[in-house]
């Protein structure tokens, strides 16, 4: 497995890959790797001849109340779950080899960041486009894999590739879960034992929702209203959001139908969780 520090170092192993004619994946992380990110790669190595995995917390999506500084990082062991998933480079920068101190170049969007996460976190998705644009350049790869987990940003994501015409396909892979149901996520390090408890209220009230769902309910305010019900069972979740938008849009919807976005974020504590289904995906909590 390869490990790249610079743009110009991956440049120089991806065009021997192109020269040969090999199909590349891309998979972009902030690194501290879980089995979330591991099947990303599974994804990748199954589709693709080399895959690039990107271990790179990127500063410019962090608001200045958010935690880059605490960001949890452990890129040893990270080497060692791609190196065990087959992955081929991993991609390591610093933000200096990333962002010229000069910088002033940024790819922004209308509409789908308004809603959900980016109602509260201004700038997050400039910030997450301009760079997996810059890891689309850089990679140059054919295929890009990302989790469902965050849905808004998947969707975010395909929308900048519709609309900047970037030749590049993009996959959604499914959530991975612990086996009680909390989503898998690089976050759920920093809760007590006591708030991981509490943070089981995300993935049973997914699970609430899709039954209510599966039962035939359509309107979103009576969705909403279960799912908040379910949410104020526990005492230490303090609710950001309960959502029914529209899958390509992420705008609210006030009748859903399939492929439409139910998404939650809950803060346990100080650990701001989200989770999410999307109505008729075959992808249950249990
Ligand atoms: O999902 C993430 O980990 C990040 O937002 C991403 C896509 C790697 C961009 O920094």
């Amino acid at each position: 497995m390869i490990i790249a520090k610079t743009p110009e170092d991956v440049k120089k192993v991806v065009s021997g890959w192109k020269k040969e004619g090999l199909k590349i994946g891309l998979c972009p992380t902030m690194g501290y790797l879980h089995e979330g990110h591991a099947s990303l790669v599974d994804a990748s190595v199954a589709n693709c001849d080399r895959t690039i995995v990107s271990v790179f917390v990127n500063p410019i999506q962090f608001g200045p109340t958010e935690d880059l500084a605490t960001y949890p990082r452990d890129f040893e062991r990270d080497c060692a779950l791609l190196e065990e998933h087959g992955a081929d480079l991993v991609f390591h920068p610093d933000p200096e080899d990333m962002y010229f101190d000069d910088f002033c170049t940024y790819v922004d969007m209308d509409v789908l960041p308004d809603t959900l996460c980016g109602a509260s976190r201004a700038g997050h998705f400039r910030g997450v486009c301009t760079v997996v644009n810059k890891l689309f350049n850089i990679s140059k790869a054919d295929m890009a894999f990302f989790g469902k987990k965050d849905a808004q940003q998947l969707a975010v994501i395909k929308r900048m590739v519709r609309d900047l015409n970037i030749d590049i396909e993009i996959y959604g892979c499914p959530i991975v879960r612990e086996d009680d149901g909390l989503a898998k996520s690089s976050r759920n390090t920093y809760l007590s034992d006591e708030e991981r408890k509490a943070a089981l209220i995300l993935s049973r009230t997914v699970l609430e929702g899709q039954h209510i769902c599966a039962a035939g309910e359509r309107n979103s305010a009576a969705l909403k209203e279960a799912m908040m019900k379910k949410l104020a069972e526990e005492p230490m979740a303090d609710v950001e959001y309960v959502e029914v938008v529209d899958g390509l849009n992420m705008q609210p919807v006030e009748e859903f139908k399939e492929g439409d976005l139910v998404a939650m974020a809950v803060r346990i504590g100080k650990t701001r969780l989200i989770d999410n289904f999307t109505v008729g995906d075959p992808d249950i909590v249990i």
